[in-house]
């Protein structure tokens, strides 16, 4: 059946059926998938506990949903079309048929190395088809993937690898980005210094470098599946066995392992994908995410598949050799969904209509952006320079922990209004809430964004410690799920995101939390305290400002600075390092030794002008000092 919601009308129809009967509304689009085993019930759940079932117990094997169900009418197209980084290498496309090939190998190959159903496999490779090929054969043999961003350091790395207790490493030699080669195996070695329990490493060649193959341990890829069959018997499973582990940062502590079930997950992908960017059979999609984030995982590689769909994946770096590349490959490949982050339009903006002259972007059908709040100047000039004013330009509100998008326009179906999210997809129920946890209704209202019922791929625990799931978003309101977002509901009803109300920061569209970076400063033997805090920047969004104490060194606060960023850099990675470090005598303290980092954020934010009360401050007298060492006075 086709579920693709067809006009405004068809749309506050569906939306209302979602709402009225979930049940019947999500059971209905799961009968578009290939099921071993019905579920008994379509939803069971309470937020209290919290616990989520959909499908329930059913079986089922994701990966039969892209090639079993699909083979017949899709063998011979075109399912993952890859871009290099350097322009004058090679690409590469595989038909489904071919994938379908890849995945099999590659899926005996993890079998043939130890990894049985239930196992951790940490991917932690650059964007090559191999990538998704990994993702795909672990669903395939029921291993649960969690897939490390290959531009964290091997210290985050390892601590992913010991929340999970991961067996096995897929990883590559190197990885080409921009002008630049960067090592990851000798990541992986160092990394590996800190564990204990993987057993095995799969090293893909990508780069050709010269890497350490510890005997016993280490395998090339292309060994490991060189007499390995192409056929694969599906690993059947539970429809709320894990599919995947995906690490966030949060305000808190160390990074979370957001989990994710198999059923309620490909069907929320699959339903919103083709939705919001109004996929057609014969379209080509290219999101420009990387793979070690949520978006890689829900739309490049789920749903995109689950759809049949043609999706690319790109190697490299927006500017490199030159800032066409993004306009460049659109007109090689003729794309016509094309979904980026406000980071990336901010930072071409830059270049100007030059780069963008030599193509005609005349492919293009639907835009998109997610990661962060687009503000309204990137908005217009994304839609007019690269939309041309006719594509509908779709703002996409969603997180890790929901697995798919939750708010955006429906491309060309509802309407586009600059900087809004705007309507709710079916089966999504947001409410806006004060502090205290009343919800504000009508329009004209500004709050915190809860959710108050679940959708398929709403995060199920954080792995291992469930009770930090429920502390993290299920305790805050009760009865709802928290998203740690502003949000506005403007006088046509469209919510507007206002971006975290909690400690996130959200730089370049990633998240890092502020207490993840203070542990890594406070790493460093000089620092006694820190304190950090976002401030907005003109193309990451937001830049990180670090405040710290250091005890009576001689060194000059310069050398200390640069210390501090290179510190933050070795032990979480370049994301995450201060755009400015500033070396203070104290820090702003409330009488129960609380940091005020209001006052914090307005100093970084270069805004001291209403620096609001600072009466109950233990130490007042540091304000001023701290303004002054900012160069603010
Ligand atoms: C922010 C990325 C405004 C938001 C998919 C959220 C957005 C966090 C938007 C999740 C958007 C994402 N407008 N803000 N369209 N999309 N965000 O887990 O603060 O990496 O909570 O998931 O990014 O980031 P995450």
């Amino acid at each position: 059946m086709n579920h693709k919601i067809s006009s405004l009308f068809d749309y506050t129809t569906k939306y209302e059926n979602s709402i009225s009967n979930p049940e019947d509304f999500w059971g209905e689009i799961a009968e578009d998938f290939h099921w071993r085993k019905p579920w008994s019930k379509v939803l069971d759940w309470n937020f209290e506990e919290p616990k989520m079932e959909w499908f329930k117990d059913s079986k089922l094997n994701l990966t039969e949903n892209i090639f079993e169900r699909l083979l017949s009418t899709h063998a011979d197209k075109t399912a993952i079309l890859w871009e290099p980084n350097d322009p004058n290498s090679d690409s590469v496309s595989l038909t489904y048929a071919e994938l379908f090939e890849a995945t099999c190998k590659f899926a005996n190959a993890m079998r043939a190395n130890g990894i049985e159903k239930g196992d951790r496999v940490i991917i932690y490779m650059p964007m090559v088809p191999e990538a998704a090929i990994a993702m795909l054969a672990c669903a395939r043999i029921g291993a649960v993937h969690s897939v490390v961003f290959a531009g964290f350091s091997s210290s985050a790395l390892a601590d992913r690898i010991n929340d999970c207790q991961a067996k096995m490493v897929l990883t590559s030699d190197g990885n080409f980005r921009g002008s630049k080669q960067i090592p990851v195996k000798a990541v992986v070695d160092e990394a590996l210094e800190k564990t204990t329990t993987i057993e095995k490493v799969i090293v893909l060649k990508r780069t050709g470098e010269p890497v350490n193959m510890k005997t016993g341990r280490d395998i090339w890829w292309s060994d490991a599946i060189a007499d390995q069959s192409s056929e694969n018997e599906a690993e059947v499973m539970d429809a709320e066995d894990i599919l995947f582990i995906l690490y966030t940062s949060g305000s808190t502590g160390q990074p979370k392992g957001v989990v994710h079930s198999i059923a309620g997950y490909m069907v929320y992908t699959y339903y919103s994908f083709i939705n919001v960017f109004q996929y057609e059979e014969s379209d080509v999609y290219w999101c420009t995410a990387d793979v070690g984030w949520i978006t890689g995982h829900s739309y490049i590689v789920y749903g995109p598949l689950l759809a049949g769909a043609t999706t690319l994946m790109f190697e490299g770096v927006p500017t490199y050799p030159h800032p066409g590349r993004f306009w460049e490959i659109i007109d090689k490949y003729k794309v016509n969904q094309f979904y980026t982050a406000p980071t990336a339009i901010r930072a071409l903006q830059v270049y100007g209509l030059e780069p963008i002259e030599k193509y005609t972007l005349d492919s293009l059908k639907v835009i998109g952006s997610v990661g962060e709040p687009i503000n309204e100047e990137a908005w217009h000039w994304y839609h007019e320079n690269i939309g041309k004013g006719r594509c509908p330009l779709v703002d996409t509100w969603w997180q890790t922990e929901t697995g798919g998008i939750m708010i955006s326009p429906l491309a060309g179906i509802t309407p586009n209004k600059p900087a809004h999210a705007s309507l709710p997809l079916p089966g999504v129920q947001p409410v806006i809430v004060d502090a205290e946890g009343n919800e504000l209704l009508g329009n004209n209202v500004e709050g915190n964004l809860c959710i108050r019922f679940p959708w398929p791929s709403i995060i199920r625990t954080t792995y291992g410690d469930h009770n930090r799931c429920k502390e993290t978003y299920f305790s805050t309101y009760k009865g709802m799920y928290f998203t740690g977002d502003g949000v506005k509901r403007d006088h046509d009803g469209y919510l507007r995101i206002l971006g975290r109300v909690d400690d996130v920061i959200n730089v370049s569209g990633h998240r890092m939390g502020t207490a993840e970076v203070e542990n890594a400063i406070n790493e460093h033997p000089e620092v006694v305290e820190s304190a950090v805090v976002g401030f907005p920047h003109p193309i990451k969004g937001q830049g990180i400002y670090a405040y710290a104490i250091c005890n009576s060194s001689t060194k000059p606060n310069a050398e200390m600075e640069s210390e501090i960023k290179a510190l933050v850099r070795k032990i979480i990675g370049p994301i995450a390092k201060p755009e400015h470090v500033q070396i203070v005598s104290d820090l702003p303290k409330t009488r129960s030794g609380k940091i005020m980092r209001r006052i914090l954020r307005k100093v970084a934010s270069k805004d001291v002008s209403s620096l609001g009360d600072t009466s109950t401050l233990l130490n007042p007298e540091i304000v001023e000092e701290i303004i002054k060492g900012a160069g603010l006075e």
